[in-house]
């Protein structure tokens, strides 16, 4: 008999693949909950540090507070920046994208601090130090007593950012820290659960963050934007591209059948930092023509803005260069990903799914 897997199937759609404490994404509703909270709430009450140690205590039981992460985070930017010539060398002629995944995968275990925080406090030194140095610039100090948000702005951008641009850029850390089951975080779980360490299973997290299917959305999402350009130009653009049979970045998802709810926030705090450069109301105008024809053109379908859309338009606003969009996702959801990785480790049990064979069988194969 030869059975095939359907395309939800092949996909796992559905399919739990992990009990977790950590976060939960209801796609019809729209609702999104991250250690307990709505991510709406969580990003107007709570900073990066403060939803990190949430997650850090659920996954392990620990009792860190906001203050003990913003401290060891802070020290662990000071030790990653003191091995910047080491974590960086493997990083020689790669894309920003590519040398940070050559500066996580050189990360290691450093004395004094839990490996949780030497990642997540590294990935904003690496991030930083590629973005200088893709300008010819030096890699800029971290500063130990800086909120993670504010001292990745200033490694970034090379000088001290506005309060208004910090409280954006942690708005959008905590926006986007965790996200259920989603192909990274599914790609850490199964990493940790063969027990390899936290180092092995965040630098095979961000591997799988950087497709365009996934994290890598946002920088076409700003190329597309400016391929658009103008008013007039949104719905010959877009019509084509669909007719291409292309697919619009920073639409559509595999859980949300609504809008989700990260769009929203994320197009508050960007309204809040009433920016720099940020067009909205022509990023608006796109969004709503696109959600119309995908609308048109995929009736059976329900595919609405996701998260990368106002990514995209709130990292350049900041004058993040767009090629580090997805390193600067990788820094939020860093803190996620550890925190599935210890929660597999503690409570999981080995990841080992099965294959349905399609292939030939051996000529004297009795069955
Ligand atoms: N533009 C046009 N058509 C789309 C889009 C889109 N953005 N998204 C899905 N479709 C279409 C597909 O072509 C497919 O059509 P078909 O059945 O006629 O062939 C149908 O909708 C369903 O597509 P699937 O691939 O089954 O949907 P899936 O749930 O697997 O895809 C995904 C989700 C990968 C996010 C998809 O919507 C997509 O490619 N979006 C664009 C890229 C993007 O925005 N990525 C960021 C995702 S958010 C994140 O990961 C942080």
């Amino acid at each position: 008999m030869n059975i095939q897997l359907t395309k939800s199937q092949i996909g796992l759609d559905g399919v739990p693949a992990a009990e977790t404490v950590l976060s939960h994404v209801d796609g019809e509703r729209g609702e999104l909950i991250i250690a307990g909270d709505h991510v709406a709430e969580l990003a107007a009450q709570s900073s990066f540090e403060g939803v990190t140690a949430r997650l850090w205590n659920a996954a392990t039981g620990q009792v860190l507070s906001e203050a003990n992460v913003r401290a060891s985070l802070g020290a662990a930017r000071e030790r990653a920046f003191a091995r910047l010539p080491e974590l960086l060398g493997a990083a020689r002629g790669l894309s920003i994208v590519d040398g940070f995944r050559a500066g996580i995968a050189g990360l290691r275990a450093e004395s004094g601090l839990e490996p949780e925080a030497v990642i997540v406090g590294a990935l904003a030194v690496i991030a930083g130090a590629l973005v200088q140095r893709a300008t010819g610039g030096d890699a800029i100090a971290p500063e130990r007593s800086a909120s993670h948000a504010a001292d990745t702005l200033s490694m970034l951008l090379g000088r001290k950012p506005a309060p208004r641009e910090v409280a954006a850029l942690d708005a959008y850390f905590v926006t986007v820290c965790d996200h259920g089951m989603n192909a990274s975080t599914f790609t850490t779980r199964v990493i940790a659960s063969t027990q390899a360490d936290l180092f092995a299973a965040v630098t095979g997290g961000y591997c799988a963050l950087t497709g365009p299917l996934h994290g890598g959305a946002p920088e076409p999402v700003l190329e597309m934007l400016d391929a658009i350009g103008t008013s007039e130009r949104i719905k010959p653009w877009v019509d084509a591209a669909l007719l291409r049979g292309e697919r619009l970045m920073g639409f559509g998802h595999r859980i949300y059948k609504v809008r989700d709810p990260r769009a929203d926030v994320l197009k508050a705090a960007i309204e809040r930092l009433a920016s720099n450069g940020a067009d909205l109301p022509f990023a608006s105008e796109v969004e709503t023509y696109i959600r119309g024809a995908l609308q048109r053109e995929k009736p059976d379908r329900r595919l609405e803005t996701n998260v990368e859309f106002f990514t995209a338009i709130l990292l350049d606003a900041l004058g993040i260069p767009r090629q580090a969009f997805t390193p600067i996702f990788a820094v939020a959801r860093s803190a996620g990903w550890t925190a599935h990785a210890r929660e597999q480790q503690r409570t999981g049990r080995l990841i080992r799914p099965s294959s349905l064979y399609l292939g030939p069988k051996p000529a004297h194969a009795q069955h």
